[in-house]
C-alpha cells in the first residue's frame, strides 16, 4: 500500500440489511413482510474526515450505524471499520469506535455522570493519565463541572446530550459515529456541541459520521455529505454540489407598484406565487438574473426586488423526492 494514499476508516461495498416482520392483514391473517432499510449501500470514509449521513424519517440512517457498530449483523455486502469486520469482532471494534445516539443514553441512569465515567475507564480499560486528560479535557469544552455530581436521571436533555457525547470520547475512539446528537437541543448548547465536535475533529483527528435532520450542523461541520434515501445512496459529495444535484432554483422577487396578475412572458422564469403587490418568479440557478428583471421592468411597473439562492432544505427535499421514484 502506498504511504500517501489516505487510509480509508470505513469501507461499506454494497450493504444491505433486510428486516422480517409480520404484518396484519384483514383480521386475522399475519402475512411476512421484508423491509429493505438498507439497500446496496457502498462508501469509504478516509481517517480525519467528518462526514454528513442525512434522509428523511426511515431511509436507514439508524440501521447504518448500528451495523458499523456492530448492534446489526448486515445481510448481505461487506463492511469494514478501521480493518474490522463488526459483525465479527464487535468487543475488539468498540475499543475503536464511540457512538452517541441522540435518541437514548448509554450512560448509567442512577448514578452520577463521574460515576458513569468511571465504568467506562474502567470498561476499556483507559490508562489513568490519559484518562485524566481526556475527562479534564471534556469538562472543560463541554462545560460539565456543574453536572458531574448529578444522576443521569436529573439532567436535562442538552446536559446529558454533553454528558453523552464525553462519554463516547473518554478512551480515545478513532470513529466516532453520531447519531442525531443535537435532536431537541436548544440554540447555545447546538452551538456548544458542534464546536465541540470540530475540536476533537481538527485536533485528534477523529473520523466523524454525523447523522442529522439539522442541516445547520451539516453546513457548520462537513464538507462532505451523504444523502440517503429508502436505503440506497443518492447523493455523496460536497455540501456544495448538492445544490446542483437538486437542480436547484434561485428566486426573483419583485415588489409591484400595485397588485397585478401573475407576471407572464419572462423567458426562462415562471411565477410561482404572488402576495399584493409582491410576485415570485424561480429560474435555473445557473442562469443569470439580469434578464428576467430587465424583461420584467421593461413591461411592469417594478418598485423593488431580491434575488433568493436556492435554499438547501428544497433542494434536499427535492432530491428525497427523486430517490423515490426507482424504489416503488
Ligand atoms: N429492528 C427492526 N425491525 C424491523 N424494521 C426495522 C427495524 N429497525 C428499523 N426498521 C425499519 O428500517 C427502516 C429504516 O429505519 P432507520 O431507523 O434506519 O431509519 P432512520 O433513517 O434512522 O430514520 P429516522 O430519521 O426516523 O431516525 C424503517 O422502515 C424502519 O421501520
Ligand atoms: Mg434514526
Amino acid at each position: 500500500m502506498s504511504g500517501t494514499a489516505a487510509e480509508q476508516l470505513i469501507e461499506m461495498d454494497g450493504v444491505e440489511k433486510v428486516f422480517s416482520v409480520r404484518r396484519k392483514e384483514g383480521r386475522l391473517r399475519r402475512v411476512r413482510h421484508e423491509v429493505r432499510a438498507v439497500d446496496g449501500i457502498t462508501f469509504r470514509v478516509p481517517r480525519g474526515e467528518m462526514v454528513g449521513y442525512i434522509g428523511p424519517n426511515g431511509a436507514g440512517k439508524s440501521t447504518t450505524i448500528k451495523m458499523l457498530t456492530g448492534i446489526l449483523v448486515p445481510s448481505g455486502g461487506r463492511l469494514r471499520v478501521a480493518g474490522i469486520d463488526p459483525a465479527r469482532e464487535r468487543t475488539r471494534l468498540a475499543r475503536r469506535i464511540g457512538v452517541v445516539f441522540g435518541q437514548r443514553t448509554t450512560l448509567w441512569w442512577d448514578l452520577p455522570l463521574k460515576d458513569s465515567y468511571e465504568l467506562v475507564r474502567r470498561m476499556y480499560r483507559v490508562p489513568d493519565a490519559r484518562y485524566r486528560d481526556n475527562l479534564a479535557r471534556c469538562v472543560e469544552l463541554l462545560d460539565l463541572a456543574p453536572l458531574l455530581d448529578v444522576p443521569v436521571r436529573q439532567l436535562s436533555l442538552g446536559q446529558r446530550m454533553r454528558g453523552d457525547i464525553a462519554a463516547a470520547l473518554l478512551h480515545d475512539p478513532e470513529v466516532l459515529y453520531l447519531d442525531e446528537p443535537t435532536i431537541g437541543l436548544d440554540v447555545v448548547s447546538k452551538a456548544k456541541v458542534r464546536e465541540f465536535l470540530r475540536e476533537v475533529n481538527a485536533e485528534r483527528g477523529t473520523t466523524v459520521l454525523l447523522t442529522t435532520h439539522d442541516l445547520t450542523d451539516i453546513e457548520q461541520l462537513c464538507r462532505r455529505v451523504m444523502v440517503i434515501d429508502h436505503g440506497r445512496l443518492v447523493y455523496d459529495g460536497r455540501l456544495d454540489g448538492l445544490r446542483a444535484a437538486g437542480e436547484g432554483e434561485r428566486t426573483l422577487v419583485v415588489d409591484l407598484a400595485r397588485e397585478l396578475p401573475p407576471i407572464e412572458g419572462v423567458p426562462g422564469a415562471r411565477t410561482v406565487k404572488v402576495a399584493g403587490p409582491r410576485q415570485w418568479l424561480v429560474f435555473p440557478a445557473g442562469q443569470s438574473a439580469a434578464p428576467l428583471v430587465a424583461a420584467v421592468a421593461e413591461r411592469y411597473p417594478l418598485v423593488d426586488l431580491s434575488v433568493r439562492e436556492p435554499d438547501i432544505e428544497d433542494v434536499i427535499a427535492k432530491l428525497y423526492a427523486g430517490g423515490r421514484g426507482g424504489v416503488m
